[in-house]
């Protein structure tokens, strides 16, 4: 993939400025929306991401001393840290470099020191895992410099589940890094998160698009209230497993759900229950009506998975309802929350040569009733991390 004109400019020139000379390569890390199968990663579900255009380019070079030398364009804080340091909250980003390259050393991999320049055009905060597109491109580099490029992505992709869990301290499942280090283009991936197998779903929309949404509501309490939704789906599959002989809350089938939700002690664990087994559901039907070009019961799907996740998970929040509302007014043929939720963004169905004026109409009824101007923008699915020529 050739970069962006502007943006390799301003890497470089923010090299000159603040880096040592040296031979600097170029890389670029996608980001990744999730088309459906929300919050079932971490329960044994399948869900289908894809990775998408926008993510994270760092211009780098491998340096003698152990140290990240990283400078942000997006962040300028904290651009120092010796390699051998534990997270510290204080360091913000430049925890996700580090946990990555401590997870490599952990697995027998080698690493060293990197110095550079990253910027990701992936709007901050936005759940659009801005944090594994980081981790992915950081693991990538230092497979390039360090270990002749043979580290295979999904080992990548569990490396930076492990950063997150272990060293950020979010019990994130796999999804996003999956999505990230394996993406194709024009294709979903539909993985299977209980056994890693998975395979590529053409994105075939024939003349509709997806618009991405932000809400751009500051996410806030994102990593706690994800450990509650995960704390409560594991105190009911405590409950369902010795019932069911399940491993996973979604290997309950449909046909077992009725009696499984009787067997739970409360409203809120039927609730999150519910959202597991039928998002899991969703999902098949969602690959098969890609692969019929059904696009209008795709779109049902989606909204069903919104809503479920509005009622049943409770993790959209106002602002994401009320942009999602914008986008079914509007017409789109199907919109939903995507990501973690609590704020971030949604995706919605739309066909391609309305998007300009259905822009138009989502932003005017989604300001007028949270005073927010969202930000809008047309999403294509991509490739995994590269090396790009510059
Ligand atoms: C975050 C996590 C993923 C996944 C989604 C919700 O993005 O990192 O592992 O759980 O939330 O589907």
């Amino acid at each position: 993939m050739r970069a962006n004109r502007e943006i390799i400019q301003k890497l470089k020139s923010a090299a000159e400025k603040t880096c040592r000379p040296g031979e600097y390569s170029l890389f670029f890390a996608p980001s990744r929306i999730n088309v459906i199968g929300e919050h079932i990663d971490y329960n044994g579900g399948k869900v289908l991401p894809c990775a998408i255009e926008v993510g994270t380019y760092g211009y780098l070079r491998e340096i003698e001393e152990p140290v990240l030398r990283l400078h942000s364009l997006n962040n300028p804080q904290y651009h120092e840290v010796p390699l051998d340091e534990r997270p510290d909250p204080q360091r913000g980003w430049l925890n996700y470099p580090l946990g990555m390259l401590h997870m490599l050393r952990e697995e027998g991999y080698q690493t060293g020191g990197l110095e550079g320049v990253i910027f990701g055009n992936i709007p901050t905060g936005s759940g659009l895992s801005s944090s594994s597109s980081l981790e992915m491109l950081i693991g990538f580099a230092a497979s390039h410099f360090f270990n002749r490029g043979e580290i295979a992505p999904v080992t990548l992709a569990l490396l930076g589940k492990r950063t997150e869990n272990e060293f950020i301290g979010v019990a994130s499942g796999i999804m996003d890094q999956f999505a990230i280090a394996m993406g194709k283009r024009d294709h979903g991936i539909l993985l299977d998160t209980s056994s890693l197998q998975y395979r590529y779903v053409p994105l075939d929309l024939k003349d509709h698009v997806f618009v991405v949404l932000n809400t751009k509501k500051p996410r806030r309490l994102v990593d706690s209230k994800y450990n509650e939704r995960r704390g409560e789906c594991e105190q009911a599959l405590e409950i369902l497993q010795p019932l069911f002989g399940i491993e996973h809350l979604c290997e309950l089938q449909r046909e077992q759900l009725a009696e499984g939700l009787d067997a739970l002690p409360s409203d809120l664990l039927q609730k999150r229950t519910r959202h597991c087994v039928t998002e899991n559901m969703r999902v098949a039907e969602a690959v098969q009506a890609l692969e019929l070009g059904n696009l209008e019961t795709l779109g049902m799907l989606l909204n069903q998975s919104h809503i479920s996740l509005r009622d049943d998970y409770e993790v959209t929040g106002e602002h994401l309802d009320a942009i999602v509302e914008a986008a079914w007014d509007a017409g789109a043929i199907g919109a939903r929350m995507t990501g973690a939720g609590f704020g971030g963004c949604a995706i919605a169905l739309v066909q391609q040569q309305r998007a300009g004026e259905f822009i138009r109409q989502v932003d005017a009824k989604y300001s007028s009733k949270t005073g927010i101007r969202g930000e809008y923008f047309l999403s294509r699915s991509g490739n995994g991390p590269e090396r790009l020529e510059d």
